[in-house]
């Protein structure tokens, strides 16, 4: 029989919230990825560091100031990372506009500082902190974590997984770009990522290009009428021009999914493979190649997300957002 003080420990464990890091290059998909971090109590935002990608590195850490403040997160301590990929020159997305979090009128700027630490000092001083290990998520280029390995390997056994949104590997569809921007930014930091032994869980386009905000969806933000809720539904309208324009779908929600793992890690099916990334190519360059059958005899290096329950993943959303 369980003792009473079994059955508590047991229920603390039950209700005790995952502790992660969050990488991001805020980006209006990594912003509604900060507020469900916030929002979730099974999450405990433990530090947020930020790279350049969306935009250059000090708009998206004064874009991260200006989420976590706005959403009553200001004690969440963020750190400003790489300011370049680690071998290529600076490539911005497009997507987010100029500021990297365009469209967000109601957005007022920091009073909040970010900490005087690296980012890559940051995670490693967290992650050695910790008596257990952490998961990390992370939504940009990966140069912080390539970097953080280079730097810091005694960290590698304190990650407990790193959840990753990028790469694209079945591309079977005509929306789903041949390359996909994190991996194409720096695909030497993810190289590193790749070979360093790290459990790695790719959040690719395959299964982000699958949760699309259309008019079902902007119907059900529609109904938050919070403050935070109109924000959301300005950012989406600014967001998804690229893809309506480019490709005629909606804003797909690439970082909220990689983030809502934590929270509901069945909401994806995954494969193991082993995973390489193409560093020469001349229209592939930046691709990720998963060998399923095996054929390069190197074992998997990645878990990768090939399917994806949309319903359950929007339904998730839209209760972080409502209560
Ligand atoms: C990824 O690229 C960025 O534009 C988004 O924030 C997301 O992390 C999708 O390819
Ligand atoms: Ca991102």
């Amino acid at each position: 029989p369980v003792t009473n003080a079994q059955r508590e420990d047991l229920m603390t464990q039950a209700v005790r919230p995952t502790r992660i890091l969050y990488d991001c290059d805020p980006g209006h998909d990594d912003a509604i990825a900060l507020v469900m971090a916030h929002r979730s109590p099974a999450v405990e935002l433990v530090g947020v560091t930020t790279t350049c990608g969306n935009a250059e590195i000090e708009k998206t850490t004064s874009n991260a100031l200006r989420i976590l403040e706005f959403i009553g997160a200001g004690n969440v301590p963020v750190a400003q990372g790489c300011y370049r990929p680690l071998a290529r020159p600076l490539r911005l997305g497009t997507a987010d506009g100029p500021s990297g979090l365009e469209g967000s009128p109601y957005l007022p700027q920091a009073t909040i500082r970010p900490v005087d630490q690296h980012a890559v000092d940051f995670l490693a001083a967290k992650l050695l902190a910790e008596p257990e290990p952490m998961t990390v998520v992370a939504t940009g280029p990966l140069s912080n974590i390539g970097l953080l390995i280079l730097k810091h390997r005694n960290v590698l056994p304190k990650i407990r997984q790193l959840i990753w949104m990028g790469g694209v590997f079945y591309r079977k569809s005509e929306i789903i770009t041949p390359t996909e921007f994190n991996a194409f930014c720096d695909p030497e930091a993810l190289r590193i990522v790749l070979d360093s032994g790290v459990k790695l869980l790719m959040v690719g386009l395959d299964v982000t290009m699958q949760v699309l905000v259309e008019e079902p969806q902007y119907a059900e933000f529609r109904k938050i009428d919070t403050e935070l809720g109109k924000v959301v539904v300005d950012w989406l309208l600014f967001y998804e021009k690229l893809h309506r324009n480019s490709m005629g779908v909606g804003g797909a929600l690439h970082d909220p999914l990689a983030l809502a793992l934590v929270i509901d890690p069945p909401l994806v099916r995954t494969r193991p493979a082993h995973i390489g990334v193409d560093l020469t190519g001349t229209f592939a360059f930046g691709a990720t190649v998963a060998d399923f059958w095996n054929e390069r005899g190197e074992p998997p290096n990645a878990e990768i997300a090939t399917e994806v329950d949309a319903d359950r993943f929007f339904e998730l959303l839209y209760s972080l957002l409502r209560d």
